[in-house]
């Protein structure tokens, strides 16, 4: 018995001093952070309620500046949020590589754009990057602002107190189906829609589980747990309702003229006035050309889906919440509207969405507040200087959107709402990497004039036709420390139609 006692006590201190005393442990620990702990390391400060993670990274942030380390034994994580840092991971090549946080949601996402490496993630994003292309988007807004014109027809139905979060997910779940993926919705899938929704909001969840609770990072226990059991049953649900869009969509694409050959879509520039392919046709026609199979197509489709509606609902939902609390804002975005249309009630053209200015300056100040992605992972293959720390190799780097957007050094008076900090003439100072709501270099948001363009569409049919009054205030939002920035209860705004 005593033996036994012994044995596992001398285990535990030699594992305790190996961690902290091997030679990578050693430059690591130069970095600020919180005392360690025996045995634990920084464990503890995160094993906390999923929905306190959110605050307690925020409180962290707030003691140290610009950087700090966890050592969640035996796992370095390093947290980044000052521009001269981020810049160095992200602007180049070397450090594209996810970091393991994000094999979480591999089950689900699989090797789609977002999670893959190397040679395989090159050739995706090669083949995707046309079905983003400013052609492209013209022929999208059309159907956005049949789309946005159906927003404000939902609208007109709900009087008074309105929860906007799934009025707002609904719409950014149409459009995405009606863009990208070539596939109206109709009444029988837009309740799969709902469940779709539903199952990503549960997923959420569960991986909030697992960024507090060290024992799961491990896939072995984790597979053992009943979180996993969860896991897959929500999994399922999102990919039948993705692999009934593919399918869906490949019965047409048979017989569709569409020009598809990839070799033109690829060419730098030089595009010709045809038609071009969408994302899933593009995927459709390099199945038939041998270059992806069905799995492929699968987990791009989910990425997309995922990454296409769920960020740009949150963008809008935040900007809503902004606007019906700034009346000012709301007013010059509305003044703005008036300028454009005067008293005609015709949908916006891609050169009236250029016109909103204002409208855009509201809608960067709201992606820097509320930046729908709030932290990108990146694993440091290699052993880099990071504000002058040496930060060995095998690393897992946060980089900190939110907290950077919130840095009183980079933005004064940070926590107001000031559109006008966007404008060209307050911007010449501005750090390029001080602003990041899309990340930045060659892993940088594929679909990011995407987003752009969906919001102003939306807002702009929005603001035109109804006047946003404050309910829910920006102070009672408690944040889900999910993988998108998301509100834990409902957000409230109240919608009165103008007359
Ligand atoms: C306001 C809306 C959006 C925001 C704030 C946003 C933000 C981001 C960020 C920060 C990343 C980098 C993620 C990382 O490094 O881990 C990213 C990547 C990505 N986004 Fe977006 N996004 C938005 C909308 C969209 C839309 C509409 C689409 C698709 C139509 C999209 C598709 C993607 C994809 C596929 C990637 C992975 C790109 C790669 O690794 O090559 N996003 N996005
Ligand atoms: C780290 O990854 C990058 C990109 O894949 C690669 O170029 C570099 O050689 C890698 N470094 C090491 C030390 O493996
Ligand atoms: C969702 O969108 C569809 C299509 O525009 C619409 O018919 C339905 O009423 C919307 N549902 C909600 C809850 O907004
Ligand atoms: C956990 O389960 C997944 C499949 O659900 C499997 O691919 C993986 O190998 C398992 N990992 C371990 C360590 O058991
Ligand atoms: C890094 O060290 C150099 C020289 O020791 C110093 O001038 C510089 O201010 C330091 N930078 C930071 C970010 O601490
Ligand atoms: C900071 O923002 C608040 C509103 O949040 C405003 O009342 C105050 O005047 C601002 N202060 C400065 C110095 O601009």
């Amino acid at each position: 018995m005593l033996y036994i006692l012994i044995v596992i006590v001398l285990t535990l201190v030699l594992w305790h001093l190996f961690v902290n005393y091997h030679k990578d442990a050693r430059i690591f620990r130069k970095v600020p952070g919180t005392p360690d702990r025996f045995l634990f390391g920084n464990a503890l400060e995160v094993y906390v309620p999923p929905d306190q993670l959110f605050d307690v990274r925020r409180a962290l942030a707030k003691k140290f500046k610009g950087i700090y380390r966890i050592y969640v034994y035996p796992f370095r994580f390093l947290s980044i949020y000052n521009p001269e840092d981020i810049e160095i991971i992200l602007s180049g090549m070397k450090f594209h590589e996810k970091s393991f946080l994000y094999e979480f949601i591999q089950p689900w996402l699989a090797e789609g754009l977002l999670l893959s490496k190397g040679a395989k993630w090159q050739q995706r994003r090669k083949i995707l990057t046309p079905a983003f292309h400013f052609d492209i988007l013209r022929q999208f807004h059309i159907t956005m602002e049949e789309n946005s014109k159906r927003l404000t027809e939902t609208l007109a139905d709900v009087s008074g107190e309105t929860n906007i979060i799934p009025i707002i997910s609904n719409y950014t779940l149409n459009t995405i189906c009606e863009t990208a993926m070539g596939t109206k919705l109709s009444e029988e899938t837009s309740a799969a829609g709902v469940s779709y929704k539903n199952a990503i909001l549960t997923l959420g969840q569960i991986f909030a589980q697992r960024f507090t609770k060290v024992y799961l990072f491990i896939h072995f226990l984790y597979n053992l747990s009943s979180f996993k059991t969860m896991q897959q049953k929500y999994i399922d649900i999102v990919q039948k309702f993705t692999a009934d869009v593919i399918i869906n969509r490949k019965k047409t694409f048979k017989k569709n003229d569409l020009d598809m050959s990839l070799a033109e879509a690829e060419d730098d520039g030089v595009y010709k006035k045809r038609k071009r392919a969408a994302f899933l046709d593009l995927l459709l026609a390099a199945e038939s050309e041998g270059k992806i199979d069905t799995s492929g197509i699968q987990e791009e489709v989910d990425t997309f889906m995922f990454e296409g509606h769920d960020t740009t609902a949150a963008g809008l939902t935040f900007l809503t919440l902004m606007l019906a609390n700034h009346q000012d804002a709301q007013q010059k975005v509305y003044e703005e509207m008036q300028g454009i249309f005067g008293d005609s009630t015709r949908t916006a053209t891609t050169d009236d969405l250029s016109q909103m200015k204002y409208l855009e300056l509201c809608i960067k100040e709201t992606l820097r507040l509320y930046p729908p992605v709030h932290f990108v992972g990146r694993v440091l293959n290699e052993t880099v200087k990071l504000s002058n720390y040496t930060i060995p190799a095998g690393t897992e780097c946060l980089i900190h959107i939110f907290d950077l957007h919130r840095s009183e050094s980079l933005y004064k008076n940070a926590t107001a709402f000031e559109p006008e900090r966007f404008l060209p003439e307050n911007s010449v100072d501005r750090h390029p990497y001080a602003y990041i709501p899309f990340s930045a270099g060659p892993r940088n948001c594929i679909g990011k004039k995407f987003a752009m363009m969906e919001m102003k569409s939306a807002m702009s049919a929005v603001i035109r036709q109804y006047k946003l009054e404050p309910i829910t205030k920006p102070e009672e939002v408690r944040f889900a420390g999910d993988l998108i920035l998301r509100s834990i209860d409902p957000i409230y705004v109240k919608i009165v139609k103008r007359s």
